[in-house]
């Protein structure tokens, strides 16, 4: 049987979704009681049982302080061992993403399971498409971005949700493989051609001030800051192979996403806004 953890979020819901096509048993978890899924609260250890599971898909859950989200993925991939899981297919971050502030708990994971007793597969992958769309901002009918010239090798969750099936139906032919899963390369100024908008670049200090303002958890200015800066300074943009490897057709093309995560441009608003 396979396992996806996090199967009421937007990822472990399109890979159970995609399995659900597929020839294989598979069912998910959450830590609500939710229809079918099983309940697995990462963070409460004493409460994980994942007998009866052969392949378990490790859907990350980060939105936490590192210590956490450590002692989250340490607890499963213990539970993972004790109780005879044969696979841990493992979704983790793009290889282009070292720098980026959420990088060591996705690290420190790899690192946990390559040293366990399971067999492994680990699936880097790149930022969503709509991760970036809404990272970008409006000044009334403009466009505002922080990303300079740089480019995201933006990828929709489809496309990884389904290579993550792909793994999770036949884990023995990729077993001790970390595959490096990211998409086709998208600027600011592709989605404010796409959109037929005018485009602001605002500098790092500007976009900073704005999280600040935006009532956000602790953690999260820092952490997209980084994503804004590995943009901005050339680290994430670079297309690779294994996506497509893996699907056997190209990846999707991310534009329109990216685009529509910008959301609709709002009333017009005051900005201080100004070119670098
Ligand atoms: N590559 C990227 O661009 C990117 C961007 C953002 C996040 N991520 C990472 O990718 C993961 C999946 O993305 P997504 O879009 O599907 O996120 P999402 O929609 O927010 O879903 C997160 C899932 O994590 C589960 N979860 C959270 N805390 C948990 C815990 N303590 N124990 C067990 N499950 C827990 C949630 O389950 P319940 O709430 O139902 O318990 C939910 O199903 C995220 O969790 C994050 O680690 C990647």
């Amino acid at each position: 049987m396979i396992l996806v953890t996090g199967a009421s979020g937007k990822l472990g819901r399109a890979i159970l979704s995609t399995l659900s096509q597929r020839d294989v048993v598979a069912t998910g978890t959450s830590r609500a009681a939710r229809g079918d899924l099983r309940t697995l609260d990462f963070d409460d250890p004493e409460s994980i049982s994942l007998r009866g599971v052969d392949t378990l898909v490790l859907v990350s859950a980060g939105e936490a302080e590192d210590d956490v989200v450590v002692a989250r993925h340490d607890a499963v991939i213990t539970a993972a061992e004790r109780d005879g899981v044969a696979h841990v297919v493992y979704t983790s971050l793009t290889s282009a993403g070292d720098h980026l502030g959420f990088a060591l708990a996705h690290r420190w994971t790899e690192r946990r399971l390559q040293q366990s007793t399971l067999s492994w597969t680990i699936l880097r992958n790149g930022l969503y498409a709509d991760l970036f769309g809404s990272l970008l901002g409006w000044s009334g009918n403009r466009l505002t971005s922080a990303f300079g010239d740089g480019a995201l090798a933006a990828v929709s969750r489809e496309d990884l949700a389904e290579a993550a099936a792909v793994v999770a139906e036949a884990p023995h032919r990729h077993e001790g493989r970390t595959y490096d899963l990211v998409g086709t390369p998208v600027t600011a100024a592709d989605v404010a051609e796409h959109l037929g908008v005018p485009l602001v670049d605002v500098s790092l200090d500007h976009r900073r001030q704005e999280l600040d303002r935006a009532g956000l958890k602790p953690f999260q200015p820092a952490m997209l800051m980084s994503i804004h800066t590995n943009v901005r300074h050339g680290f994430l943009g670079s297309p690779g192979p294994d996506l497509g490897h893996l699907l056997g057709r190209e990846p999707g093309d991310t534009l329109a996403d990216v685009a529509a995560a910008t959301g609709a441009p709002r009333a017009s608003t005051p900005s201080d806004a100004t070119a670098r």
